[in-house]
């Protein structure tokens, strides 16, 4: 058997641990041959390849990013793309593909299933927002950075009686605000799952330099405020439909300063949140991942993805990872507001 291995969407801390692990239990367990696509769907569209051998995965553990390049290239979109990524599968003599992706991606995995490919995903994002996995790898990275610069804020805030937002990323979830913000003890978060009013986030500002400390207010990059929008960088959508988020912790430093008088300043953490290298707990479950989906492939259970439900890893229909994205319940959320203020 021959399998195509891509990463698509955004890069994730982990992406290289599940290459890894697919590339060494597919060779020495299944006696399999490994085709690297490149840049995410792009690769099988225009047949761009590289090596990819258990001496191509040696040391790549702890490495970020993906050493197979990703991108968001949306093939159903192209025309023929279709019909084209299956005329290279064949051409390169491959049997099977393993996609390690989001939404955006195992959403073209689901479809060229439909189409007849035999695929396997794994699901990524830092965002955690996928259904039917409790969790995807990258996540713990992000929330250990963004936690780290929180407790590093707290002190600069306090020096000089400040509000510090930090804008964290979060498109449609507000999962890597939440976590972070309540292990670094954040005076308020904010999510995309509730529009948040200025006038109340003010009082739990105020309320904190009551009693002599200064707030720090986490918020995720795809908040808004009840009376508008989330806040874009420009028009554009990418092949997927997507907007660029970014600007609301600005805003709201602006907003906080006009209306409570306290000096406001944001840090943005931005791709800092996905470069670098994983978290143990991210190699670890992305290494489980990979090990796992080469025995899906293994299987010949075509359409499935995995997922970790408790300590399980488990296999779901591709479809239904995507067709909803897992967002913050609002009874977690209402939890974490008692510690606000
Ligand atoms: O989906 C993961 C993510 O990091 C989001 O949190 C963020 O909105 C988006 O990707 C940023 O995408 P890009 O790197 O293409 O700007």
């Amino acid at each position: 058997m021959r399998v195509g291995v891509l990463t698509g969407g955004g890069d994730c801390p982990g992406l290289n641990a599940v290459i890894r692990a697919v590339v060494r239990k597919g060779v020495q367990q299944y006696g399999y041959e490994f085709v690297g696509f490149r840049d995410g769907w792009r690769g099988p569209l225009e047949g761009l390849t590289r090596t990819l051998d258990v001496k191509a995965v040696r040391g790549i553990l702890p490495r970020g990013g993906t050493i197979l390049g990703s991108s968001r290239t949306n093939p159903i979109k192209v025309e023929g793309g279709v019909e084209r990524i299956k005329e290279n599968l064949a051409n390169l003599g491959v049997d099977a593909l393993v996609a390690i992706g989001g939404e955006d991606t195992l959403g073209v995995a689901t479809a060229l299933h439909t189409h007849g490919v035999q695929v396997v995903g794994v699901p990524k994002t830092i965002d955690n927002d996928l259904n039917n996995t409790d969790y995807t790898f990258g996540f713990d990275t992000a929330v250990t950075i963004a936690t780290e610069a929180i407790d590093r804020l707290h002190t600069t805030a306090e020096s000089h009686h400040r509000v510090l937002i930090v804008e964290v990323m979060g498109r449609h979830a507000g999962w890597i605000a939440l976590h972070s913000g309540m292990a670094g003890g954040a005076n308020v978060i904010l999510i995309p799952e509730e529009k948040y009013d200025i006038e109340q986030v003010c009082a739990w500002v105020e309320s904190r330099f009551k009693s002599e400390y200064a707030p720090i207010v986490v918020v995720s990059e795809g908040a808004a405020p009840k009376e508008g929008d989330e806040i874009l960088v420009n028009q554009e959508l990418d092949s997927f439909g997507h907007v660029r988020l970014g600007g609301v912790g600005e805003r709201l430093a602006q907003e906080i300063e006009k209306r409570t008088g306290k000096e406001s300043r944001t840090t943005v953490l931005g791709h800092v949140q996905r470069g670098g290298t994983p978290t143990p707990r991210d190699r670890w479950l992305a290494t489980r991942f990979g090990l796992h989906a080469i025995d899906a492939v293994h299987a010949g259970d075509w359409g499935k993805m995995v997922a970790l439900q408790g300590t399980d890893i488990v296999r779901v229909p591709l479809s239904s990872a995507t067709t909803e994205l897992k967002t913050v319940p609002l009874d977690l959320y209402e939890e974490a507001k008692v510690l606000f203020g």
